[in-house]
């Protein structure tokens, strides 16, 4: 491999100041370094987990030569992720003549201020979304909005500010977007292919050059912590005060981020964002649409990835359970060395993962269902929005001319110890016709397939009732049945 060039400096732009960081601890978030280092305090630390929104800032980046805008939770990235972006926070906001901008004039005039706490965050947010949408839906607004959290319910008045916004101002004479040119320009000159060290021990970070540096990296340094979108890991250092270092941040790496179709597969780098992903997967495999849409919030889903979503284990993932009902396969790599396997064989137990030290997810391949081929999702949460998952089920059923069940691939998340096949469940309805007698037949297996815990998302009797309930809304929408379907109810104990 020829040897990629170094430097000890993370370079970015903060509002209007260009930045070189040399000493950058992997820990380090921005939220803390904008309160504490730059007095920057406009961004709010709430809930220091990625939860409420407080500490919304933009991160810009160049992405296939344009430079985009996404809103982040400061408190949850880190200063070592930020290589080569355009960092915005509340405090460089102004409108013509040193006015307020036209989201803070908004946010004034319809009261959308109330605790006053909240506001830069929802401010940031409705910025973003602004830049994208100046004309936004009801459901466009409530969207944007699933990652701030108003814990004195003003969301009507906040509602009404973002339909207006484009009242007080046009998002073209926006002053950010008189200086995109000379950022995108910026930005673009930093982009210098090198590979970034910095530190030693327990200080040393590394932002590799691309994915092939990557695979040299961490082939070196198996024991080192892989970070993408930090949506996890950032937790892992706010919440439980884990030590990371050497981390290696691989967001955004060449080679690792780019989301493709070849022959009905869907191939997904491991550094994709739930955002980049969405327009791809929600137009190929229309089940996944929704969702992703209930996938944390907009901060969220423009950090986190599919990959890091597939590589932490989690029993409650949300992607892992329909993507084995659709039969993904996993590229995981070592040094040069590649292998694939089915995702499902993947996960082992809970916390363990077939994956040797040194080997990293590379991508996730996803076959496309054909037309006749029936899929959908359903994930169950206390809250609508952005809550995790107390029990996920996907379904994917092919029916043969005579309406018998010829593949059926059902996964459940939240039900065992890691994502998991329901195959007893599948046995009794392969073969089958698919009727309700059948679905109901097919209803006892759940217990010799899952024994669900008891934790503070739901009971296990829930979880195993809910879980079997899934089986009968999915054969009722793929049916076209009308007679009603009678579902057992959960009484709470
Ligand atoms: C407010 C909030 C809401 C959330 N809501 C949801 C939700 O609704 N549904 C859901 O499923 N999750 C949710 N999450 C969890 C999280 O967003 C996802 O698990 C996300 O996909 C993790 O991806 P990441 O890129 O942020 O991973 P990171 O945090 O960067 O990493 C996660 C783990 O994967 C490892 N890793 C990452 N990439 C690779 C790789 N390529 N190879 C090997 N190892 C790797 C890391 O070392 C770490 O162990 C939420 C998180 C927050 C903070
Ligand atoms: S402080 Fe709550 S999301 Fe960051
Ligand atoms: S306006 Fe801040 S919590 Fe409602």
């Amino acid at each position: 491999m020829a040897k990629v060039k170094t430097r000890n400096e993370i370079r970015f732009i903060l509002n209007g100041e260009d930045m070189a960081l040399t000493t950058v601890t992997p820990d380090a978030t921005l939220l803390d370094w904008l309160r504490l280092n730059r007095s920057l305090r406009g961004t709010k630390e709430g809930c220091a987990e990625g939860d409420c929104g407080a500490c919304t800032v933009l991160v810009g980046r160049l992405s296939s030569g344009r430079l985009v805008y996404e809103s982040v939770n400061a408190c949850i990235r880190f200063l070592g992720s930020l290589d080569g972006t355009h960092v915005v926070t509340v405090e460089h906001l102004r409108g013509e003549g040193g006015k307020l901008h036209p989201v803070q004039q908004a946010m004034v005039d319809f009261h959308g201020s109330q605790c006053g706490f909240c506001t830069p965050g929802f401010v940031m947010s409705l910025y973003a979304l602004w830049m994208r949408s100046p004309e936004p839906s009801g459901a466009a607004v409530e969207k944007a909005l699933q990652g701030n959290l108003c814990r004195c319910t003003g969301y009507e008045a906040i509602a009404r500010a973002a339909r207006a916004i484009s009242s007080y101002g046009e998002a073209a004479k926006d002053p950010l977007a008189a200086e995109r040119k000379t950022i995108a320009t910026k930005l673009a000159a930093m982009k210098d292919g090198a590979r970034i060290e910095i530190g030693s021990g327990k200080q040393r970070l590394v932002v590799p050059a691309d994915a092939d540096d990557l695979a040299s990296v961490f082939d070196k340094e198996p024991g080192a912590t892989i970070v993408a979108g930090s949506t996890d890991v950032g937790l892992w250092v706010t919440k439980h005060m884990r030590d990371i270092a050497p981390a290696i941040f691989i967001g955004n790496l060449d080679g690792l981020s780019t989301i493709s179709e070849d022959n009905g597969i869907i191939s997904i780098g491991a550094g994709v964002t739930y955002t980049e992903a969405f327009s791809t997967l929600a137009k190929r495999i229309p089940a996944l649409g929704p969702l992703f849409d209930r996938i944390g919030g907009d901060q969220v889903r423009n950090m986190g990835t599919i990959g890091g979503n597939i590589a932490n284990g989690s029993p409650i993932g949300d992607t892992p359970p329909p993507l084995i009902a659709l039969g993904a396969r996993l590229t995981l790599r070592r040094g040069n060395r590649r292998r694939a396997i089915p995702l499902e064989d993947f996960f082992i137990a809970y916390g363990k993962q077939d994956r040797q030290p040194g080997e990293f997810v590379e991508a996730v391949h996803v076959p496309v269902p054909g037309r006749d081929i029936k899929f959908a999702v359903y994930k169950i949460t206390k809250r609508r929005d952005e809550d995790i998952t107390a029990a996920l089920g996907a379904f994917l059923l092919t029916l043969a001319r005579d309406g018998t069940a010829a593949e059926v691939r059902i996964a459940y998340g939240g039900m065992a110890a890691t994502p998991k096949r329901a195959f007893s469940v599948e046995n009794a309805l392969l073969g089958k016709p698919w009727t309700e007698e059948t679905v109901q037949v097919a209803m006892a297996e759940y217990a010799r397939d899952f024994t669900p815990l008891t934790d503070m998302r739901a009971s296990a009797e829930y979880r195993a009732l809910a879980a079997r309930n899934l089986l009968l809304r999915f054969f009722a929408e793929t049916s076209g049945t009308k007679a009603p379907i009678q579902m057992s109810r959960h009484e709470a104990a």
